[in-house]
């Protein structure tokens, strides 16, 4: 079968990259190794800077995000005995959008859908062939177990940070850096309305603690626990506790209810270069994870996404390879600040090392909320720092 592109890996990365080609007259094939349903069920963050809601509008898909999403001016900083409110508006003249990734997905599979092109779900076996010719091809087995080639004039790897994409740019080409944290995070859905208006961050001598929500009544819960925390040693108890001593506040309590999901996330930064080799691109995370304190993980992937369409759609309309030359430097320079600033979110805001590091931390939040100047650093990066070229 030929197509224009071989799309591998249906998260937001391909799913957003498949419909803006489309939207160009571009036709693409996908390759998915999960199935639909379990796509769709996938429970991930939930923060879009306004630029993301601004590209996911343009892709057709941005109607859902204002009837069924948050805007919100900020987020709260807190440490014990004290919550501040930093105001992205007012600070960097930007807001952010609390709207699922789950939901995002949902909302580029039906017009994925809507738009008839092919996609295989269940794939297993997934291959890449000749990326540096002019004719690169992949093989898969479908969910019938049949053997299939797609030959394309371009792959984009959109394969997530475990996928197969990036192991075929060749190692004497590829560099790889990689940061494991020395905790995780222990996340919760919860059928019970937000206990805040806008996002909370908390230090605490026991450790991190985030709350996020998801609708008027289901709120998202998350706990720093140890990388090898054992699930089954937190009771709903000792999840609720745990989560009223981080947040623990004069005045405001903390609504508990039904616990619906929980889960250990690990915490890692990676970061390949380059994003392209021939014909092959990758794109989001499988060419880079950031830990999720910056929420930057989703955006990064439908940043990359924005500059990759362009890139394709002039090389294949018109011929003109420039910006899928320039492509893999533009990517990783927006890809290295928002690695820095995730990295500086999480080392802020966990608790690691001794009191020594603990006081530093403490030194820079009350920083962070006292001088504009620090505060503005943190709501510019947060709500989203341009996409050079595009904006
Ligand atoms: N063949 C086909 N598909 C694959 C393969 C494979 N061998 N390996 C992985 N995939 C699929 C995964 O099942 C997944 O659906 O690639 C998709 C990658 O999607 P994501 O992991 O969501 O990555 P991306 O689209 O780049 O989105 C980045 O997702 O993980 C979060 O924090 C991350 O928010 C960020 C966002
Ligand atoms: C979420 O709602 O899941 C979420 C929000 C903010 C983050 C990470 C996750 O920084």
């Amino acid at each position: 079968m030929r197509t224009r592109v071989a799309i591998i890996g249906a998260g937001p990365a391909g799913l957003l990259l498949a419909q803006l080609l489309d939207a160009a007259g571009i036709d693409s094939v996908l390759v998915e190794q999960r199935s639909a349903e379990y796509v769709k069920s996938r429970i991930r963050a939930g923060i879009l800077e306004s630029g993301s809601v601004q590209l996911l509008r343009e892709a057709g898909v941005g109607d859902r995000i204002e009837r069924a999403g948050f805007e919100h001016r900020g987020i709260h900083l807190q440490w014990p005995g004290e919550r501040h409110h930093l105001d992205f508006v007012d600070l960097a003249g930007k807001s952010v959008w609390v709207y699922g990734q789950t939901e995002v997905t949902k909302d580029l599979m039906a017009t994925r859908e809507r738009a008839g092109q092919l996609s295989f779900y269940e794939a297993t076996d997934v291959e890449l062939h000749d990326v540096d010719s002019d004719s690169p091809a992949v093989t898969f087995t479908d969910a019938d177990g049949r053997a299939q080639r797609i030959e394309a004039a371009i792959v984009a790897g959109c394969d997530g940070s475990h996928g197969p994409s990036r192991h075929f740019v060749p190692e004497r080409h590829r560099r790889t850096w990689e940061r494991t944290y020395p905790f995780a995070w222990l996340g919760i859905l919860a059928d019970v309305a937000p206990s805040t208006d806008e996002l909370i961050y908390a230090w605490h001598p026991d450790g991190f603690a985030l709350h996020s929500m998801r609708s008027d009544a289901v709120s998202r819960f998350y706990l720093q626990v140890e990388p090898d925390e054992d699930l089954t040693a937190w009771s709903d108890d000792r999840i609720w506790d745990a989560l009223a001593t981080r947040f623990a506040l004069d005045g405001w309590t903390l609504t508990t209810g039904a616990i619906t999901d929980r889960s250990v996330l690990p915490m890692r930064s990676m970061v390949t270069s380059p994003m392209r080799h021939g014909r092959l691109f990758l794109a989001g995370d499988a060419a880079h994870t950031v830990p999720p304190t910056g929420a930057k993980g989703l955006n990064l992937a439908i940043a990359d996404v924005a500059l990759l369409a362009r890139a394709i759609v002039t090389w294949l309309a018109d011929g003109d390879t420039r910006l899928a030359d320039a492509y893999s430097d533009i990517a990783l320079r927006r890809v290295w600040r928002c690695t820095h600033f995730s990295w500086w979110m999480t080392t802020m805001l966990h608790r690691h090392g001794d009191d020594f590091d603990a006081r530093l931390q403490l030194a820079q939040l009350q920083r962070v909320v006292q001088s504009d100047s620090a505060a503005t650093e943190l709501a510019d990066n947060y709500a989203g720092i341009p996409i050079e070229g595009l904006s």
